[in-house]
């Protein structure tokens, strides 16, 4: 299925089409692996889909895969997800019942040096928008009790692009100030990215940030 086109002849990016009319994660899932929603299917290795049950409590929610994401097909593999699953245990929360996903399901790179090192790059809000159904639908299939933005990226997906996590982390908002993606219950809250941690220039203090806000999900949880 190709990408649509607006009238104004501009290309409107939307992953919509290419959802399941039915089926719960795994149909999501097997259907996200042939999404062209947005022109960042093209250069990525795939397609990464959240992991976790549909039983789980708490939705994680970060920006996009990274360069390992995108090798291995599953989010939170490389350095940020080894921090996020440290500072999870550490805030007392079990990762076995946590669903983790992104705003963004296609890596976004630039490829620099000799080597060709893939770097990051972070998505638009076009394409955060295009990728938004995917995010939807998940959070509509799991019903999470607690949602957490990890980062910008996520806290812009979740609170519009307005947000500032730098202003607002670690707040509780009820499902009606947040406007729910979909899970109807489900209380949010949004924190610093774990890749934030791994570039301060103060990581221990980033670190406990990242723990306190987590440990503000943890005690929003029935
Ligand atoms: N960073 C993210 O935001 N998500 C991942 O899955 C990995 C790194």
């Amino acid at each position: 299925m190709a990408v649509h086109h607006d009238p104004a002849g501009g290309q409107e990016y939307d992953a919509t089409p290419y959802l399941p009319d039915r089926g719960g994660l795994p149909a999501h899932r097997k259907a996200s692996a042939g999404c062209e929603g947005c022109p960042l299917y093209a250069d990525a290795t795939q397609t990464v889909f959240g992991s976790g049950e549909a039983s789980a409590r708490l939705v994680l929610v970060g920006e996009q895969p990274g360069d390992q994401e995108d090798r291995q097909g599953e989010p939170f593999v490389g350095p940020a997800g080894g921090v996020l699953r440290r500072a999870l245990e550490e805030a007392e929360l079990d990762i076995g019942e946590t669903y983790l996903t992104n705003a963004v399901r296609h890596f976004k790179f630039t490829s620099a040096g000799p080597g060709k090192r893939r770097i990051h790059k972070p998505p638009t809000l076009r394409e955060m928008s295009a990728c938004r159904p995917w995010l939807t639908a998940e959070l509509r299939l799991v019903g999470p009790d607690v949602v957490v933005a990890l980062g910008a990226t996520a806290a812009k997906a979740l609170f519009g692009p307005s947000f500032r996590v730098t202003k607002d982390r670690g707040a509780l908002f009820s499902p009606g100030e947040w406007g729910d993606g979909g899970g109807g219950k489900a209380r949010a809250l949004a924190t610093i990215h774990p890749s934030a941690v791994l570039r301060s220039d103060e990581r221990e203090a980033a670190y406990a940030g990242l723990v306190s806000d987590l440990r503000v999900a943890a005690a929003a949880l029935p």
